[in-house]
């Protein structure tokens, strides 16, 4: 067992690793390091409710009292600059140092950003953290006219709650659909004319040209064919590159994030990643992924704890997310990107319906909109290998629950 553990992040995966470290027995020293000043806090609300009352707090993932409790230091605003393998010792931006027997990377990911000009104007925000929230919810106050660059998730999220908020809003996505890179296109269209529904301007097949400013501000966003659309505040969510350059710079594979096994274990013996960064090889889709959910980030570090206590259980977790957009809710379980054809349960005019992906007969991933149950559900079939027939699953009166009777929902 190891003397002791440094924690590089301190997002969902970073916390998580902490308490099922000490979950686990663990009582050597904990330190985790996070270069954000704030205890670790749910980040899906950042999109959502936190940006649209400016009386919502973060909420912590587990009280600082938790951490006292479980002698797990933490070590905020300090950033991780260099891994030194050979001496087992992080070097801090500030010059401090810290040594380790067994490492957990949880580092994350970060927004990419355009290469665009005007992309440093006052005004031009992306968000990723606690910091950019409030930054964006000072600035939104004032802002009347909102230009969100991508048609992602975040990009969404926080083009409906501009909306709510009564901007002027118009959403850019270079795609010819919206959320082309996870969801059904029925999925896409539906959100589509949601969006266009709620007051949005949405342009696809649009990429960004470049920010135009006043005086250091943001007036104005080209597109790459040259429309012009005034703006007082510019929001990119076109993806999110994995922090893996520290990991990487110290020898550590690397590879579209930090390069994984089946245990979370990296390239250098009692050093493991997951979460955003992390580069798995999936067990069903039989290539390399990265996965960026809360999902993922907290059972991979349940994983990775296992695998620094000398247990060795191969992450298997079915994978699911969701977005809050308005008051609708989409969710997702497993992964469509096998799917040979798909499904679809309720209808779209209802408001509320599921698309059922399958790779031949076998079901791999359920995209739901405003029908809760048959995520829940989805969750328990694809995680026990269960396919209803698709024609069982196209039938509303079909009760998909009795499939499932006696199965536990496992994760
Ligand atoms: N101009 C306009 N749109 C663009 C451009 C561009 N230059 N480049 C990419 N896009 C579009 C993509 O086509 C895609 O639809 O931006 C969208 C980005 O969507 P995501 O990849 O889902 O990324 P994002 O929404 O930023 O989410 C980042 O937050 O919610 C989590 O799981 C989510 O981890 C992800 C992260």
């Amino acid at each position: 067992m190891p003397k002791s553990i440094a924690i590089i992040g301190g997002g969902h995966g970073g916390s998580q690793v902490a308490a099922s470290l000490r979950d686990g027995g663990y009582d050597g020293a904990l330190t985790l390091v996070t270069a954000e000043t704030d205890i670790p806090y749910q980040r899906p609300p950042l999109s959502k409710a936190f940006l649209k009352d400016p009386k919502h707090d973060l909420l912590p993932l587990r009280p600082a009292s938790f951490y006292e409790k479980n002698s797990i230091e933490l070590r905020l605003g300090a950033r991780v600059e260099a891994i030194d393998l050979r001496a087992r010792r992080l070097t801090l931006a500030d010059g401090g140092t810290l040594a380790f027997d067994a490492l957990a990377l949880a580092p994350g990911a970060r927004p990419r950003l355009p290469r665009i000009e005007g992309i440093g104007f006052d005004g031009v925000f992306a968000l990723r953290e606690s910091a950019d929230a409030r930054a964006i919810r000072e600035r939104l106050i004032s802002a009347s006219d909102v230009v969100v660059v991508g048609g992602g998730f975040i990009g969404l999220e926080i083009a409906s709650t501009a909306r709510l908020l009564g901007k002027t809003v118009t959403v850019l996505e270079a795609a010819d659909r919206l959320m082309g890179r996870v969801v059904a296109r029925e999925i896409s269209a539906h959100f589509l004319g949601l969006h266009r529904g709620w007051g949005t301007d949405v342009r696809l097949d649009t990429a960004i040209g470049r920010v135009i400013g006043e005086e250091g501000r943001v007036a104005a966003v080209e597109t790459a064919a040259g429309d012009r659309i005034p703006a007082d505040m510019v929001l990119i969510g076109i993806g999110v590159i994995p922090n893996s350059e520290v990991a990487g710079a110290a020898g550590i594979q690397v590879e579209n994030g930090i390069v994984v096994d089946d245990f979370m274990a990296t390239s250098v013996p009692e050093i493991v990643a997951f979460g955003d960064a992390a580069n798995f090889h999936h067990w069903d889709l039989q290539r390399r992924v990265r996965l960026e959910s809360v999902q993922n980030a907290v059972d991979q570090a349940k994983t990775a704890a296992a695998t620094l206590l000398g247990k060795h259980e191969a992450y298997r977790a079915v994978p699911w997310f969701w977005s809050d957009q308005g008051d609708v809710k989409l969710q997702m379980v497993g992964l469509p990107f096998s799917a040979t054809r798909s499904i679809r349960r309720g209808s779209p005019d209802s408001g509320a319906f599921s698309i059922f992906h399958y790779a031949g007969d076998r079901l791999v991933a359920i995209d739901s909109v405003n029908r809760a149950a048959d995520h829940m559900i989805g969750r328990r079939l694809i995680g026990a290998g269960i396919s209803p027939p698709p024609e069982v699953a196209a039938d509303e009166g079909a009760d998909l629950k009795a499939m499932v009777a006696g199965v536990s929902a496992g994760h």
